[in-house]
């Protein structure tokens, strides 16, 4: 059996939508195990776009099962929408399923979600997509959430739901936000229930069904290491922990089956929301990149902050989640650069350094120290081998595989399927 898991090393975006859907072809079953719709993860072939929020990158191939795991935090509202475009363009959904388990994102979530950064000075705001992630996962965690399986009960979500509305209302009322009603909510998101009640199952006893009889699976990440709630800029990260080793936890499997770690980074780096990131630039070159890339949010439409490959965040990545291939994006976007230039560690107080401090102000003290490689000027969208890169490109793929010590898996040179370069096949 194969168990590939598909993580972003960086700060999201990195093409993890893409790889996901790139590998499926070869998988029988993808799992996208955290986080939700503040995930938007783009997917280009024969000519279509789309952008998923919450179901896996995998539902364009039409014999792979899909799964929602128990990880996520599931907006009905969005999912119900997301199914319908879904069905609109002819993609069929019936070998989707959702965990009992995981749990559901209601208004009060994202109104929460306003009123925690509304209360911050703007230094300290985290810049989240607004979508009640992280008040999601507070309730899940202090046992007030309400999951897939309850939220299907009209009976056991009216309770919960008079439970939570009654509490956090007090709250809004101490701050001054509108109160929410609870039958309008109520009776809204029971017709999302009865959409959604199809596809619920208990997705752990089915994943573990798929292993004993020798299928292919792949785990699909969103966000990324560095805004992992473990390991990334706290608090300037999400709630999840989009990690290799969050996910077991998070689907219901034991880690012996996973095989296989694919680490998607850019060529380059980006950053969407608050927090800092130490090789950040911002000229004509970033602005070249930020447009030649369409560097702005899939989910939020935010332009992203555009910096320089770190690869002390990569082997920060590789460290906490161990990584066994790379997958090297949006390397055409570097076309047409002079001059490249890849952070091998961090200056602080005249030491050098190779980790990501904990405290936020040691890490904003942190100096990038930088390697410079020679760019390209050819087009290489139309690129179909390794050995067909300017020298100068397979230079620098090989100095970030280098720095990282790990291998390269695959890199992608357009954000069509057919614009990907595989060297070593982890679904094999
Ligand atoms: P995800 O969240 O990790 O799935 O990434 P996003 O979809 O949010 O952002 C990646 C963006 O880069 C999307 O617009 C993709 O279509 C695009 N993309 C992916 N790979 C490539 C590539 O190799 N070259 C170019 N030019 N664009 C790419
Ligand atoms: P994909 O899966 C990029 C960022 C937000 C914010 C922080 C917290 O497409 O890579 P949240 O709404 O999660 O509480 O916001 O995390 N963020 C992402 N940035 N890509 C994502 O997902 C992201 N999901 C959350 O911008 O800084
Ligand atoms: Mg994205």
């Amino acid at each position: 059996m194969k168990g590939v898991v598909v993580i972003g090393t960086q700060w999201g975006d990195e093409g993890k939508g893409k790889v996901t859907d790139f590998l499926a072809h070869k998988a029988d079953v993808i799992v996208r195990y955290q986080g939700g719709n503040n995930a938007g993860h783009t997917i280009v072939f024969e000519g279509k776009k789309f952008a998923l929020h919450l179901i896996p990158s995998g539902i364009f191939r039409t014999d792979a099962t899909c799964i929602m795991a128990n990880g996520m935090v599931v907006d009905p509202k969005a999912l119900v929408e997301e199914i319908r475009k879904l069905q609109k363009s002819g993609v069929s959904l019936n070998r989707l399923y959702i965990s009992d388990r995981a749990h559901i994102i209601l208004p009060y979530h994202k109104v929460l979600d306003k009123l925690y950064e509304d209360m911050k000075p703007p230094h300290k705001k985290i810049g989240t997509t607004h979508k009640g992630i992280g008040p999601a996962y507070f309730d899940k965690y202090a046992r007030i959430g309400i999951r897939v399986v309850d939220f299907i009960n009209k009976k056991t979500f009216l309770e919960l739901l008079t439970d939570n509305i009654d509490y956090y209302n007090r709250i809004f009322n101490e701050f001054g936000y509108e109160k929410l009603s609870i039958s309008r909510i109520y009776e809204e998101y029971s017709e999302y229930a009865m959409i959604m009640k199809r596809f619920v199952t208990d997705t752990s006893l089915l994943l573990n069904q798929m292993i004993q009889v020798d299928k292919k699976i792949l785990f699909e990440g969103a966000q990324g290491s560095m805004l992992c709630v473990e390991h990334g800029t706290y608090p300037f990260v999400t709630s999840s922990s989009p990690t290799a080793s969050s996910v077991p936890l998070n689907v219901g499997v034991s880690p012996m089956y996973i095989t296989d770690i694919i680490g998607v980074t850019k060529a380059y780096n980006t950053r969407v929301g608050g927090g800092f990131f130490a090789t950040e630039f911002e000229n004509e070159v970033a602005q070249y990149i930020r447009e030649t890339g369409h560097e702005y949010g899939t989910t939020t439409g935010r332009p992203r902050r555009i910096g320089w490959l770190d690869t002390v965040v990569l082997r920060h990545a590789k460290r906490v989640s161990g990584i066994t291939g790379l997958a090297i994006m949006l390397l055409d976007v570097l076309s047409g650069i002079d001059v490249l230039k890849i952070c091998i560690g961090y200056e602080v107080n005249g030491q050098n350094i190779d980790y990501i401090p904990a405290r936020i102000e040691d890490y904003m003290a942190c100096k990038p120290i930088y390697e410079t490689l020679p760019g390209w000027q050819e087009d290489i969208s139309q690129t179909t081998s390794f050995s067909d890169l300017p020298v100068e490109a397979q230079c620098y793929l090989k100095r970030i595989s280098e720095l990282v010590g790990v291998p390269i898996s695959l890199f992608s040179v357009g954000p069509d399927r057919n614009q990907t370069i595989v060297l070593n096949d982890p679904m094999e």
